[in-house]
């Protein structure tokens, strides 16, 4: 077997139990209960077998991460394996003595989410009351307890226009940097784009916000900031390209090429209860379907950038297509762009309708991302 380059990077979602109910969530809407859930066991070999295949940090996120009780052993693992951890948590179970615990075994950085600036709206959004006066306390005990902190804001059409004092917000808190992530659109996200996608106008307006606070915090604060797919013009390399840099495993186990992979409902994914992490980042169908640029179509196949950006990103166009193997249509030279660009106009210039909230009791039948987008010529569906 040819040795392929290690991964950088695992994300290890270890539930998708969460006591917040964002409706941009990234987990695929069909939420894994707690019953099939990996055990402790099972995760400490994970994170064994990541060290051993060459990964150097480890991600431990969700759901939410603090919702299990044996994530502290979990990190002690990771520390002990010499990953780099970092804890990517809505931050709303987290008490004094768990954050210094924690810190104790060998975290090394939190990334807390934040909804908004001000706490109705931030509630609201996040679908938990009391939850941003929560996550203010926590952003302080992690600077208290000395560990390194990154703000992630979750920006989307009900709250971009809240961005400057969002950013005002990371500042006070004594953040290191801020991700100013537009959401992406798959999983509940897709379900509830209409809600969400922001108008050009507003992202041209957020765009400027962020350029003068990148001015205004130098040296300060780092603030890393992408243009939502909806409106580039050149898609992202998403993951680093498909099988190259990052691998994920699900709370059941399954091993992902990325969060979102399971919306591709035409790919099988391993478990690391039947195979090696190692076996499957070598050498499964589905890491393989869309590694390096052979399976392109054209106009990738023949483009000088289809080892930068590696085509994009296959769940998106999965999600707009209905077939992972099309160029991204976010690039400008899809054939499908001006679909793309249709769908930006007509979902964000409607209502916008309520949200519907991830949580257990809303999981739909069918997701929409099973449902490729139909728009006649005339842009109606
Ligand atoms: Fe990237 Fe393909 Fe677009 Fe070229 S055609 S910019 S490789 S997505
Ligand atoms: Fe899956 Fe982009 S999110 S490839």
């Amino acid at each position: 077997m040819t040795r392929r380059d290690p991964p950088l990077a695992l994300l290890a979602e270890v539930t998708h139990r969460c006591p917040l109910q964002c409706p941009y969530c990234s987990n695929p809407v069909a939420l894994e209960r707690a019953a099939g859930e990996l055990g402790t066991d099972d995760w400490c070999r994970v994170i064994a077998e990541a060290a051993d295949l060459g990964v150097m940090q480890i991600h431990f996120s969700g759901g939410e991460p603090l919702a299990r009780k044996d994530l502290e052993t979990m990190v002690e693992q990771a520390a002990k394996c010499g990953l780099y951890s970092n804890l990517i948590t809505s931050a709303v179970l987290l008490t004094e003595e768990r954050m210094n615990r924690l810190r104790d075994l060998g975290l090394d950085h939190v990334q807390i989410s934040f909804q908004d600036s001000a706490a109705a709206s931030g509630d609201r959004i996040g679908g938990y009351r009391g939850g941003h006066a929560k996550k203010l306390g926590a952003a302080r005990l992690v600077r208290a307890a000395g560990l390194p902190l990154t703000l992630n804001l979750v920006v989307h059409r009900q709250n971009l226009d809240n961005l400057e004092a969002m950013l005002g917000m990371a500042e006070a808190l004594d953040a290191h940097r801020v991700e100013v992530a537009h959401v992406q659109y798959y999983g509940w996200a897709y379900e509830n784009r209409a809600a969400l996608l922001p108008n050009r106008a507003q992202l041209d307006r957020a765009t400027a916000t962020v350029e003068a606070a990148r001015e205004r915090l130098k040296g300060r604060v780092v603030i890393d900031y992408v243009v939502p797919d909806y409106y580039a013009r050149r898609p992202k390399a998403c993951m680093g390209g498909w099988g190259r840099r990052f691998l994920n495993v699900s709370p059941s186990g399954k091993v992902l090429p990325c969060h979102a992979a399971e919306t591709i409902t035409d790919l099988e994914f391993e478990s690391v209860t039947a195979r090696s992490l190692a076996e499957i980042w070598e050498s499964s169908p589905a890491f393989e379907r869309f590694r390096g640029t052979e399976w392109m179509p054209e106009p990738c196949r023949s483009c000088d950038r289809r080892e930068l950006d590696w085509g994009g990103c296959r769940c998106q166009a999965f999600a707009i297509t209905g077939d992972a193997a099309q160029t991204d249509p976010a690039c400008g030279l899809s054939p499908h762009h001006d679909l793309m660009l249709s769908l930006a106009a007509r979902e964000s210039g409607r209502g916008p309708p309520d949200f519907v909230y991830r949580n257990y009791g809303n999981i739909p039948e069918t997701p929409a991302t099973a449902r490729p987008e139909v728009l006649l010529p005339d842009g109606s569906e």
